[in-house]
């Protein structure tokens, strides 16, 4: 592997952060300064050491993407939003953790820790994802009702949803605990009302970062890591 992917991998330097540390005889291998950005390095033998500190390799990596419209949730060639990482954040092995349609904008994890995701996808975890929403006409208060109680979408009944509508009911937030397919749009076109724009602002415990613009994307900290692990973990296995 090359050293400056490797030590850009565990988010603390971005690629070219990485190869301008290494230029300048920050990185130790084996003991010895290296500053070839493309030395090739082996993770689980070589001794690496940034500034004198042992330097961890993180096992796997996580990113909050803020996602913008026109852009797929899938890992193939093309506007994904694996593409939009870049080469500072491109690793072998990340996916999206689930799905945002096109259209959707907003929070979307990114990682190569597969155990993680599934947890946080299965059903039966009913990890929250929270969205706001624009519709029209006006949501009712029988469409809100319908929400709250569960909405019969056909192939499958929506389990019982949060909904704080705005004042004027032409937008809101909704709190899923489900991710079917175009879940969101089928809940309010079912309750007599189309969804106009749709952007997710939390998943589980994590919040849209305010500080991200849509198509920019960040590593999560240590702490976002634990807690959504723990709440992953903590919902446990429900019906
Ligand atoms: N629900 C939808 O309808 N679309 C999304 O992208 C996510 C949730």
């Amino acid at each position: 592997m090359r050293l400056d992917k490797l030590i850009a991998s565990n988010g603390g330097f971005s690629r070219r952060q990485a190869a301008e540390a290494i230029r300048r005889g920050r990185i130790a291998v084996n003991g010895e300064p290296i500053r070839k950005p493309d030395a090739a390095v082996d993770p689980d033998a070589d001794r690496i050491t940034v500034d004198g500190e042992p330097f961890v390799y993180a096992l796997y990596v996580y990113y909050m993407l803020n996602k913008p419209a026109g852009y797929v949730s899938s890992t193939e060639d093309g506007d994904t939003v694996i593409a939009l990482l870049g080469e500072d954040g491109k690793r072998p092995g990340l996916f999206p953790c689930g799905r945002l349609d096109i259209d959707t904008e907003g929070l979307l994890l990114i990682t190569d820790d597969g155990p993680l995701a599934h947890l946080l996808l299965s059903p039966r975890r009913h990890v929250e994802k929270e969205y706001f929403f624009t519709c029209s006409p006006a949501i009712t208060d029988e469409g809100i009702k319908m929400i709250e109680s569960g909405v019969d979408l056909g192939d499958f009944t929506a389990k019982p949803a949060r909904i704080a509508p705005s004042d004027d009911r032409l937008s809101g937030t909704v709190a899923v605990t489900e991710g079917k397919f175009h879940q969101v749009k089928r809940m309010l076109s079912r309750a007599g009302s189309e969804v106009t724009y749709l952007k997710r602002v939390r998943f589980g415990t994590l919040d849209l970062d305010p500080a991200l613009a849509p198509g920019e994307y960040r590593p999560l900290t240590d702490d976002e890591i634990s807690a959504l692990r723990r709440a992953a973990e903590k919902e446990g296995i429900k019906q």
